[in-house]
């Protein structure tokens, strides 16, 4: 092998032996540039006879070509390898799944209360409303609650800082004053008055927290004064509400006597299903009872005349036994593993 192929093999292992487009072009020049070993070999040619000149001018032209020629086959390797890196790297995979969007939903307390509103709504009953933030006299006073009773402490409810008389409501139960003190003046010259029916859903505050109590939480207020509302119409209108609700006539319903400082007399509604899970447990649903005399007079209305009776639900625990959750604060963390399943 003479030393022109010997310079052709270096070419090409050089070549070859190059990573990218820029090392290539520098591996060129020791070859082919201004000062590279081909470009030597033809500036050599002027020292040699002319018989030989052409001959070994033949040969290192060949040399250059087979040198270009090699070059520019690495030149389009390189090139091929580039673009198939870009191909891999900007990859577009038709046959994955679309990402779509997320489908929201309610929250499973809001459509609680959506279904409460409509199977009262469907029974002649309004939808009332009241601020969460309330005076002392509307939650308390107004609604007979005596100045020692334990739940105007500060251990029971959120006073605003620097407000004796302002609280968060600890029930929806001040929506009944607004609402009779509102009907009342309404009616003002009406006799008799017209029936007052209303639902006051909402929420509530109280300083308290664990699988069955959150600080917040909601209510659902009822209210149905006229004349002649009794007892027997409370009971009623629960039993039949609470059948609906829950969609099945497996369903026993418990009046059990209580005290509200509000209500005389007073009973904590329970249920129990027939079959299924819960099976003989009794479960308290709600607080209700007649409206009491007091009340009634904050409100304005002569108790001689008119009757009614109040209850309030806790639509936190109606969900939780509609759809078998078993910690309240699952409602209200906003995990949406838990949330979704409600969709
Ligand atoms: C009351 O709040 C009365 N205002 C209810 C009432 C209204 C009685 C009208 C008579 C006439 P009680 O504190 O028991 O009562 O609450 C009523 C319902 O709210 C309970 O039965 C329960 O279902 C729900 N509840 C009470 N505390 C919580 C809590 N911390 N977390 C979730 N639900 C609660
Ligand atoms: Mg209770």
């Amino acid at each position: 092998m003479d030393n022109l192929d010997q310079l052709i093999n270096e070419a090409r292992t050089a070549f070859d032996a190059v990573a990218d487009a820029a090392a290539l072009e520098q591996a060129k020049a020791r070859f082919l540039g201004k000062n590279g070993l081909i470009t030597e070999q033809l500036k050599a040619l002027g020292k040699l006879a002319p018989e030989e000149k052409r001959e070994r001018g033949a040969a290192v032209n060949r040399a250059k070509t087979a040198i270009e020629q090699a070059l520019e086959a690495r030149r389009e390797g390189l090139r091929q390898v580039a673009l198939a890196a870009q191909l891999a790297a900007e990859r577009l995979d038709v046959t994955l799944p679309g990402r779509g969007s997320a489908l929201g939903g309610l929250h499973p307390v809001s459509r609680t209360l959506e279904r409460i509103e409509q199977l009262f709504h469907s029974i002649g009953f309004v939808v009332a409303d009241g601020p969460e933030i309330e005076t002392d006299w509307h939650n308390f006073t107004a609604l007979n609650v005596p100045p020692n009773h334990p739940a105007r402490s500060m251990q029971d409810t959120f006073f605003l800082e620097g407000e004796k008389d302002v609280l968060l409501r600890t029930h929806t139960s001040p929506v009944q004053i607004r609402s009779l003190l509102a009907h009342v003046a309404r009616y003002r010259d009406a006799d008799p008055m017209p029936d007052l029916r209303l639902i006051a859903p909402g929420r509530v505050y109280r300083v308290d927290s664990d699988a069955t109590h959150s600080p917040m939480f909601h209510q659902v207020e009822g209210l149905w004064v006229g004349e002649d509302v009794s007892f027997a119409d409370l009971k009623g209108v629960v039993a039949d509400f609470l059948r609906k609700f829950f969609e099945t006539e497996q369903l026993q319903v418990r009046f059990r006597p209580s005290f509200f400082p509000f209500t005389e007399p007073s009973a904590e509604i329970d249920v129990a299903f027939m079959g299924g899970a819960l099976e003989g447990r009794w479960l308290e649903v709600a607080g209700c009872g007649m409206v009491h005399p007091n009340v009634l007079r904050s409100g304005g209305i002569d108790p001689e005349r008119y009757t009614g009776f109040a209850f309030g639900f806790g639509p936190d625990r109606l969900t939780m036994l509609r759809y078998g959750v078993d910690d309240l604060r699952l409602f209200f963390e906003g995990d949406l593993r838990f949330l979704a399943q409600f969709r």
